[in-house]
């Protein structure tokens, strides 16, 4: 069998990052098969767009004819399955989209993955993974003192996003018990890093500290994420991978909760010292607004069972992590430019609308 790893929604944020350190790395093939919604860039990937171990294949993971094909042309070792409705706030004004990729998509993929590795000769079938790529967001939120999530959590999702998310991971999990088809499955808390859609947190302050924008924190900003340098993540999903057992879930974190307010003055203090002083200092910038409705409070990540059995640890720190992501928004204007376009303006200007 050829090595061939099916990655969905590679032009996004994590994919795009996972793809070129794969391509750096190892030795595979990749078949980038990804929709390009808002949140797909292939400008991303221009480094590798004339790679020969590299295909991008633009379509829905919904679109089962176009996923058999790929199975049956390709016949990949394994499917790292990142496509999806990411963001919160969209889920919540919007959910349609949410059911239709992240629940059916992960459902018409999983058929299809399923019915490619029935067919597999031994030892290519027990070797093949479907590596499903989750969110810590599955579980709900902490209390301040609560311990963090670990794998035997129980699933009490928020957010219309968590709750399509769930739905996906509980098929998955069926798909392996009831088929034995050889899943994996990683749980996350929130990613930072190059190339991530600034409608997110850290992105999103960045930009606006930069053009001296209001910065708008959602309620108290005592909310508290646990955050992983994006290339740290990248690291873990390829550890899972290679020696994930089938079956099993993983919990990724950065062992790094932050609160909201002192994340986004942290930036402030960053873009100050990298872009220049400007007339004040940029946390003069910093506006509380309205709260995201059903806003979890507290998410942290107990990643023990990883670090214990794969060997996997984090080596960004967040400072540094930081101040590279910073460092890379303000030297990438064109990338910028870019996303930040019609359909970018709009949803800035329907969702902050005051
Ligand atoms: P993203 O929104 O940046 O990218 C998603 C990608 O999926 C885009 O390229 C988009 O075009 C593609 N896509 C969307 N619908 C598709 C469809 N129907 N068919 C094919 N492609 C489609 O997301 P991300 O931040 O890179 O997240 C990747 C995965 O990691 C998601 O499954 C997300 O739930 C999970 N995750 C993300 C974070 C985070 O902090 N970003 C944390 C934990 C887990
Ligand atoms: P986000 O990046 O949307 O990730 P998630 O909701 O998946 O954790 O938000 C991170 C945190 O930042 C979350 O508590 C909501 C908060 N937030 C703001 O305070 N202001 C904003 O403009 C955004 C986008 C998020």
């Amino acid at each position: 069998m050829q090595d061939t790893i099916l990655i969905t929604g590679g032009a996004g944020f994590i994919g795009s990052n996972f793809i070129l350190q794969l391509l750096g790395r190892g030795s595979s093939s990749i078949i980038n098969l990804d929709k390009l919604t808002y949140a797909g860039n292939l400008r991303n990937l221009q480094t590798v767009t004339r790679e020969p171990r590299y295909e991008f294949v633009h379509g829905d993971i919904a679109d089962r004819a176009l996923v058999r094909d790929l199975f049956e042309r390709r016949q990949p070792r394994a499917v790292v399955h990142f496509a999806a409705e990411s963001h919160v706030d969209r889920s919540i004004r919007g959910p349609d989209d949410f059911l239709r990729t992240n629940v059916d998509g992960t459902f018409a993929l999983l058929e299809e993955a399923r019915a490619y590795w029935a067919e597999l000769p031994e030892p290519d079938k027990s070797n093949f993974r479907f590596l499903h790529v989750s969110t810590d967001e599955v579980y709900g939120s902490l209390g301040p003192t609560d311990p963090a999530f670990s794998e035997t959590t129980a699933y009490a999702p928020n957010s219309p996003y968590a709750a399509s998310k769930a739905a996906s991971d509980h098929f998955v999990r069926a798909y392996h018990h009831t088929y034995g088809l050889p899943a994996v499955t990683t749980n996350c808390s929130n990613n930072y890093g190059r190339f991530q859609f600034p409608e997110k947190l850290i992105p999103l302050m960045i930009l606006n500290a930069r053009d001296g924008k209001p910065l708008p924190v959602y309620g108290d900003g005592q909310n508290v994420r646990d955050w992983l340098y994006v290339e740290d993540h990248c690291e873990a999903i390829a550890a899972v991978l290679a020696r994930g057992k089938s079956g099993e879930t993983y919990n990724i974190g950065g062992c790094n909760e932050q609160r909201n307010i002192d994340i986004v003055q942290t930036i402030c203090d960053i873009v100050d010292e990298v872009a220049g002083r400007a007339a004040a200092p940029r946390r003069s910038l910093i506006t509380f607004v309205k709260d995201r409705p059903g806003h979890d409070r507290r998410y942290a990540m107990n990643a023990s069972k990883i670090q214990r059995e794969l060997g996997w640890h984090p080596r960004e720190t967040f400072v540094s992590g930081l101040r590279k992501t910073v460092r890379w928004y303000l030297e990438n204007e064109d990338w910028v430019r870019d996303v930040t376009s019609g359909a970018y303006r709009d949803w800035i200007a329907t969702h902050y609308a005051p």
